[in-house]
């Protein structure tokens, strides 16, 4: 499987939520390291559940700082994370039931989901944030 490569384009240009991006791109990446494999599924799904409790941290932090700002669109972007957590929880049990092809399935699943959640949501709460907060108190989180 072809690793998950982080693009300039992606950047929000907030530190902390670039740096949970990258690091959610690398634990796709070390999944698609160890599920080359094939043989150890138990260590796919703690590499699964690592980045579920990542995501889910992550989401925590972006919800927060939405509600700080007053976003607007809080509800509907957290209802993507929420479908997101949900989804990826149900391949990580079919992985466990020794569904080999579920696999790609999932990676193509993260690559997909992450990259369109941050260039269409992530971006329009991040145009919201300069459109209405003045940039140092947007960019100082
Ligand atoms: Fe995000
Ligand atoms: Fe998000």
């Amino acid at each position: 499987m072809e690793k998950f490569y982080w693009k300039d384009e992606y950047s929000l240009g907030v530190e902390k939520v670039d740096c949970q991006h990258q690091h959610l791109f690398e634990l796709v990446n070390k999944l698609i390291e160890r599920s080359d494999k094939f043989s150890d599924l138990k260590l796919i799904s703690e590499t699964l559940t690592e980045m579920l409790n990542y995501a889910k941290e992550h989401f925590a932090d972006e919800e927060e700082l939405m509600r700080e700002h007053s976003y607007p669109e809080l509800e509907s972007h957290k209802e993507q994370h929420t479908y997101f957590i949900g989804t990826t929880a149900e391949l990580s049990i079919n992985a466990l039931n020794k569904q080999s092809m579920v696999l790609e399935e999932i990676v193509e699943f993260l690559k997909l989901w992450l990259t369109l959640h941050i260039l269409k949501y992530d971006m329009k709460y991040r145009d919201y944030f300069k459109a209405n907060i003045p940039a140092k108190a947007a960019f100082s989180v």
